[in-house]
């Protein structure tokens, strides 16, 4: 009768452990790139998280100032990563952006940002950080630099003062703004905005549609909820209210 006990559990431990070492995550090679695993908390997509004022979520307010700012090609994209940095997403950005929890302000992803001379990012003539996006990332690292996320998403009041024009200029104007806009399209003004919306250029980038360039580059839609606004905010003919 013992046996017929001991023989399962020791399959279990047998099992258990080969799962245990397999979950030893190993440095990977990019190119000529050392990338060190970060233990990531998984997210959990089940249960719906309220947004919280006064906590900064990865995806939804770092990554797309990364996103435009820094990782166009030549930059911090996988296939560039200048000087070992590499922004296009969570871990890369926590296993390649010099973060510094014990001392957030000498982290290079913040201290770059407000450099002199070569060091600036991003560097001239790209414009700088406002002083609010510095302080996001800042604030970002000092709550742990985790990657939270929570879902809210407004749908009754898309505006384009209100809603479409802060996500043009977060997610989009670092890359098509007045200095090489990316594919010659600018999208600083109303009328440059609603110009790609009523040609379909905008809808059909932002939804990877085929025939069309992918926006933002580099893989990633726009979070569900934007692209949400977007088409409500099209679908009314891309009002300037
Ligand atoms: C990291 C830089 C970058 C970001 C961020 C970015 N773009 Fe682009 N975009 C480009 C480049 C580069 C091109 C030209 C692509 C090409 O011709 O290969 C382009 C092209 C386009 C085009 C023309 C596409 C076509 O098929 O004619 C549109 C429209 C566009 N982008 C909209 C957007 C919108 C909207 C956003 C924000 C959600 C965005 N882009 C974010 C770099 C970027």
């Amino acid at each position: 009768m013992k046996k017929l006990f001991y023989l399962p559990m020791a399959v279990l431990g047998v099992l258990f452990f080969t799962q245990f070492m397999s979950c030893e995550r190993e440095p990977v090679y990019i190119g000529d790139l050392l990338i060190i695993p970060i233990d990531t908390m998984p997210i959990d997509t089940t249960t719906i998280h309220p947004c919280d004022p006064d906590t900064v979520y990865f995806e939804r307010d770092v990554l797309p100032i990364l996103i435009s700012n820094c990782t166009m090609s030549g930059c911090h994209d996988v296939a560039s990563h200048e000087e070992g940095v590499i922004l296009v997403d969570y871990a890369y950005t926590r296993n390649t952006g010099g973060v510094k929890l014990n001392n957030p302000s000498d982290s290079k992803l913040y201290k770059v940002l407000s450099e002199s001379g070569d060091e600036l990012m991003p560097p001239p003539p790209a414009s700088s950080l406002t002083a609010a996006q510095k302080a996001l990332i800042l604030k970002w690292i000092q709550q742990g630099a985790q990657n939270l996320s929570c879902d809210e998403c407004n749908t009754d009041n898309v505006t384009f003062a209100g809603i479409i024009g802060p996500l043009v200029q977060t997610k989009c104007a670092g890359c098509h703004g007045n200095n090489n806009p990316g594919g010659g399209v600018k999208l600083l003004s109303y009328n440059e905005i609603k110009t790609t919306a009523d040609d379909g250029r905008f809808w059909g980038s932002v939804n990877h549609q085929a025939s069309y360039q992918a926006m933002p580059p580099n893989g990633t839609k726009l979070p569900d909820c934007d692209l949400e606004q977007i088409l409500i905010w099209i679908n009314a003919g891309a009002p300037n209210n």
